[in-house]
């Protein structure tokens, strides 16, 4: 093996056609895999593989495409769907003056993967290949382009769309991922020749492999064993097949790092997510995006998490959690529901039919049942009685609420905001608060209670008289 560097490449995903058997407003490219949009699944491979400069052709759906890649890809337009050739071509202007490997890619291949690309370029680039690129084989080829191999040396001569096959080549079970590493300058050039005189009157890129055959140019196919890499997604059922193939890919690389997944069937985690060892994910459990979670957790079953951070040993139970932070030791749920913002510290415990909103919860804090608590702080060891309310939006604006550290809030109180409660604070059950309390104070706000002796039987004996 030579030692020497090689140039690192470039890339072309091909996003712009229309997808129509997704039956779908969202462009085809855009559908989720495991919660991450197949064509962004394409970029993170040829990231992975080390390609920098990466030009994602775009058409159809194009502004969505183009927000939901941003700006670490450039873009170029094809107005209008002619072929996947003519689709190359629209990213000239890019890439035209671009002397090296360029590998292009579908958008929507998303399994593949970032080793076999960089094999794809290394061997282009050590061969000096007009165009490396991958196959595989299917026992049910259609709809696929067929490989045609020159029967003495085994070298690619043609690339025939089924749709323009023979009886004899639609027998051809070596199909095309649409997988290539090309010369960029040579496959430029070819593409110039291409025509569309074809069944669907289509630029096909597939047709530059004719044209370097006659300038006696290599063309190598490297035949894949894995043919799951490849498979292209046309509709939905083949969108389902993928997403289960990456879950299970997700779910076994976290499992063999120690993490248990007691059900794989019913997880779904997304391939950002990192677990700590001896965690537990219970059944049915959503766990995606940056999501971190730490070791000895157990989580679920029935829990939703969502770019959020979990620490060592804590408990989620039958929750929902986005944007939200637990240190370590915490527990939430059964029902329970952090939304961005919610801070909980060391060994909160966040109990059922709980909500809690842009809010920091101090150590060791207890709200156990039946609370909302929003732009508010609580300070370490306070208690949260059932049914405490934090009122912090009075039709036009927000409050924020601070409770001290230590305080006892009686069951059933409403905090109205903007309020300030010391440390050391008793609030007397089913008080409504408006004013500050200070450090060291029952408050009580509510009307005192008066009971009239008798008062209930002899007015029942006065009913039962009366309508007797
Ligand atoms: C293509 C290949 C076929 C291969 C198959 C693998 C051609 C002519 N055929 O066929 O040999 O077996 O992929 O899945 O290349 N696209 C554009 N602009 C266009 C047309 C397509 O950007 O004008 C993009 C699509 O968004 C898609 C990719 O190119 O991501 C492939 O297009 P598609 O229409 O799916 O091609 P296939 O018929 O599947
Ligand atoms: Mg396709």
């Amino acid at each position: 093996m030579s030692t020497a560097r090689i140039a690192s490449p470039a890339a072309l995903v091909l996003a712009a056609g229309q997808g129509t058997r997704m039956k779908s407003d969202l462009p085809k490219v855009l559908h989720p895999v495991a919660g991450v949009p197949m064509v962004q699944w394409v970029v993170r491979a040829l990231r992975e593989a080390g390609v920098e400069r990466i030009v994602v052709v775009i058409g159809h759906g194009g502004d969505q495409v183009q927000a939901a890649l941003g700006d670490s890809v450039k873009f170029a337009w094809q107005r209008e769907q002619l072929g996947t050739g003519h689709a190359v071509l629209q990213a000239r202007e890019h890439l035209g003056t671009f002397d090296g490997p360029v590998l292009v890619v579908a958008g929507d291949v998303p399994m593949i993967s970032g080793s076999t690309l960089r094999g794809l370029w290394e061997d282009q680039a050590q061969s000096g290949a007009a165009c490396v690129m991958s196959t595989f084989e299917l026992e049910d080829p259609r709809g696929y382009g067929r490989i045609l191999r020159d029967v003495s040396h085994g070298s690619v001569t043609a690339i025939v769309e089924h749709k323009d096959c023979t009886t004899e080549q639609r027998e051809i079970t070596e199909v095309n991922p649409a997988i290539y590493c090309f010369d960029n300058q040579k496959m430029f050039a070819a593409l110039d020749q291409v025509g569309n005189d074809n069944s669907q009157g289509e630029y096909y890129l597939p047709d530059v492999i004719k044209i370097f055959v006659k300038q006696g140019e290599t063309i190598k196919g490297v035949l894949s064993d894995d043919p799951d890499e490849f498979r292209g997604i046309n509709d939905k059922w083949q969108l389902a097949e993928a997403g289960a193939i990456v879950r299970e890919r997700i779910l076994k690389s976290l499992a063999v790092s120690g993490v248990s997944i007691v059900d794989p069937g019913s997880t779904h985690i997304g391939p950002d997510v990192k677990i700590g060892k001896d965690t537990v994910i219970h059944p049915n459990c959503v766990i995606e995006g940056s999501t971190s979670i730490g070791s000895g957790c157990q989580i679920g079953p029935n829990s939703w998490i969502k770019d959020s951070e979990i620490g060592d040993s804590c408990r989620v139970f039958m929750s929902h959690m986005e944007r939200a932070n637990m240190a370590n030791g915490c527990r939430l749920g059964p029902f329970s529901n952090l939304r961005p913002g919610a801070v909980l510290k060391e060994e909160a415990k966040i109990g059922n039919f709980v909500e809690i909103k842009n809010s920091e919860i101090g150590a060791g804090v207890s709200a156990s049942h039946l609370t909302y608590i929003g732009d508010a702080s609580v300070g370490d060891g306070t208690n949260i009685g059932a049914g405490t309310i934090t009122c912090n939006y009075d039709g036009f604006s927000k409050h924020r609420t601070e409770i001290g550290r230590d305080c006892f809030v009686g069951s059933n109180s409403t905090l109205v905001a903007p309020i300030t409660i010391g440390d050391d604070v008793l609030v007397a059950a089913g008080s409504v608060l408006t004013k500050d309390v200070p450090s060291g104070a029952l408050a009580v706000a509510r009307s005192r209670q008066e009971n009239k002796e008798d008062w209930f039987v002899r007015w029942r004996e006065w009913k039962r008289g009366s309508n007797g």
